[in-house]
């Protein structure tokens, strides 16, 4: 067992966060981070820590995801969220999905007990009521089928996507993103989050999950490309520099990228003002969360 495992790392969203908020995104991370390497601990996989871990941060209502997601221009929530298992180079997307807390484990669903890999909009949601009937996982959540809100109402200057790397102690990698997309989307909009080399990549020698503007980020397939790097001989926190600098030379945008490979090294990257991560690794007092 190498002292560099298990680890987990958590992103909160990077983006234009107003200072009181701050806080706020880096107590969650820390307890998504939490939540996840308590699973790693007690013998739990890769896979299931990251599930763990998201949902949380979907179920917090604080965060970009889940039940705290940002709502679309006609005041609903379509989640968006992708669960990757690296060793297996598998996953599972679910997209533009209403009436449901936690996407990921949908997502989860979708990678272990359906031949497919991707689900969207109203057949997502019937997917999501079979995967109930099986007690794949228990019904949590139901305000987005509840009446439009005003999104008028809601300030748009939140952080973006949630998403996290995990590797466990056999060193298999799973990652994850998870978001309510951008500020008044139009109904149907995807972005990045559920979008296997976009939002996030993992196969059995690096993971990365990336977070920023969908559009932007899919063009220059983030994640995916920030493991190339790795494969190409690059060091984990010289290949999240490098994508997140190649990203703003393509786009001119901000972004932010977690990575972790299956030794255990990590690094990150963000052009955003803040991105609240924590990084727990092989015990749960080297916990350490920053702002970006
Ligand atoms: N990164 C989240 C989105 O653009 O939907």
């Amino acid at each position: 067992m190498s002292e560099q495992l298990p680890v987990i790392m958590v992103h909160g969203g990077a983006g234009k966060w107003k200072d009181e908020r701050i806080p706020i995104g880096m107590k969650h991370v820390e307890i998504a981070a939490k939540c996840g390497f308590e699973v790693l601990e007690k013998g739990g996989s890769a896979l299931d820590a990251a599930e763990v871990c998201t949902m949380y941060m979907e179920s917090c209502g604080e965060l970009n995801a889940g039940k705290g997601g940002r709502w679309n221009k006609d005041g609903y929530h379509e989640l968006d969220a992708m669960i990757i298992d690296g060793e297996k180079l598998q996953f599972g997307s679910v997209a533009a999905v209403a009436g449901v807390e936690n996407p990921i484990s949908l997502a989860r669903y979708i990678m272990e007990k359906t031949d497919y890999n991707f689900f969207a909009g109203q057949n997502a949601r019937v997917l999501f009521e079979r995967m109930l009937a099986e007690g794949y996982r228990e019904r949590r959540y139901k305000r987005s089928l509840d009446p439009p809100v005003h999104v008028d109402s809601y300030d748009i200057e939140t952080a973006d996507t949630v998403g996290c790397v995990v590797v466990d102690e056999k060193g298999r990698i799973a990652c994850t993103s998870s978001t309510g997309g951008i500020p008044k989307k139009t109904p149907g909009r995807v972005g990045d989050s559920p979008v296997f080399g976009a939002g996030a990549y993992a196969n059995e020698l690096c993971g990365a999950s990336a977070t920023g503007y969908g559009e932007h980020i899919m063009r220059v397939v983030m994640s995916r490309t920030a493991v190339l790097y790795v494969e190409q001989g690059l060091d984990v926190q010289a290949a999240a520099d490098k994508s997140m600098k190649m990203f703003e030379e393509k786009t001119g945008s901000e972004a932010g990228i977690i990575m972790i490979d299956s030794k255990g090294n990590h690094g990150r990257a963000t052009n955003a003002k803040a991105m609240p991560v924590t990084i727990i690794q092989g015990t749960v007092q080297s916990l350490v969360t920053e702002i970006k």
